[in-house]
């Protein structure tokens, strides 16, 4: 089948057909989303919590996303494989952005890579760009800077903070981002980012007037229990099934049920 490319989302921007995105992390998982049909897989920072087990996005290194996008790589033959550029490898100078963006280009062999923030970022997105790799961007709530904002509510409510998001995302499409995840906003701030430029906006907790959607596939599998947002639709209860299964095998190794006379040599 044909590989979706960023210049593919665009057209299904222009052709009204909605975009599917989910995170992968690993081989297995990305495999199955994949042929799934998922459009595009991210292999978000987010690998820092549900991976690694860390409160926030932060400690995830350059070195271990590579990792997980190189595995992730190995699997895929349909999607859009995007990655984060881990927290500090891109706020201090437009050179390291370039630099990173390098490594996970050449190191994984994904096709895009993702930044929080807008004009703060500008001159590093350029950079990118310039270099012929394609950047997606991400506005809204960016967990990065989860320090600053102090909490993980809803962005974006107050006036002043909405118009700079939409400058920000302006901004994006015009120095030649292909798309822009906005995280946790109004339904109908997103909507008038989304009418308001051409590249696909890609939502999550951003309502249904954006031109895609995107979740954690920990969340949506529902892996876990604790984290239940408003935006979150839990498609399987995978924490109980596999709960029940892997308590089953160790019952049945107790108890000599496993393996069986026809499970062994
Ligand atoms: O890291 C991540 O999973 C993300 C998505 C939630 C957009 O950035
Ligand atoms: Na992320």
């Amino acid at each position: 089948y044909k590989r979706i490319t960023t210049k593919s989302l665009i057209e299904m921007k222009s052709n009204g057909e909605k975009i599917s995105m989910l995170t992968a992390y690993d081989y297995t998982m990305a495999k199955i989303v994949d042929t799934a049909g998922v459009d595009v897989i991210l292999v978000g920072d987010s690998a820092s919590n549900v991976m690694a087990g860390h409160e926030t996005t932060l400690p995830i290194t350059l070195d271990q996303m590579i990792y997980h996008a190189s595995s992730v790589v190995r699997a895929v033959e349909r999607g859009l494989v995007v990655v984060d550029l881990p927290f500090g490898s891109y706020q201090s100078d437009s050179k390291e952005a370039l630099r990173s963006s390098i490594r996970i280009m050449k190191e994984s062999g994904a096709h895009a890579v993702k930044l929080e923030g807008g004009k703060e970022i500008k001159e590093s997105i350029k950079k990118i760009l310039n270099a012929g790799i394609p950047v997606m961007g991400h506005l809204g709530l960016t967990p990065q800077s989860i320090y600053k904002f102090g909490t993980y509510t809803v962005r974006a409510k107050e006036e002043e903070e909405a118009e700079k998001l939409i400058e920000d995302a302006q901004m994006l499409e015009k120095v030649g981002c292909f798309a822009v995840v906005l995280e946790k906003i109004p339904a109908a701030l997103a909507k008038k980012v989304a009418d308001s430029i051409s590249i696909p906006v890609i939502g999550i907790g951003a309502g249904g007037g954006v031109d895609g959607q995107v979740l954690v596939i920990h969340d949506m599998l529902g892996m876990n229990n604790e984290f239940s947002p408003r935006f979150l639709r839990r498609y399987l209860n995978l924490y109980e099934e596999m709960t029940k299964a892997i308590s089953q095998y160790a019952a049945d190794v107790k108890s000599s049920d496993f393996p069986n006379a026809s499970e062994q040599y």
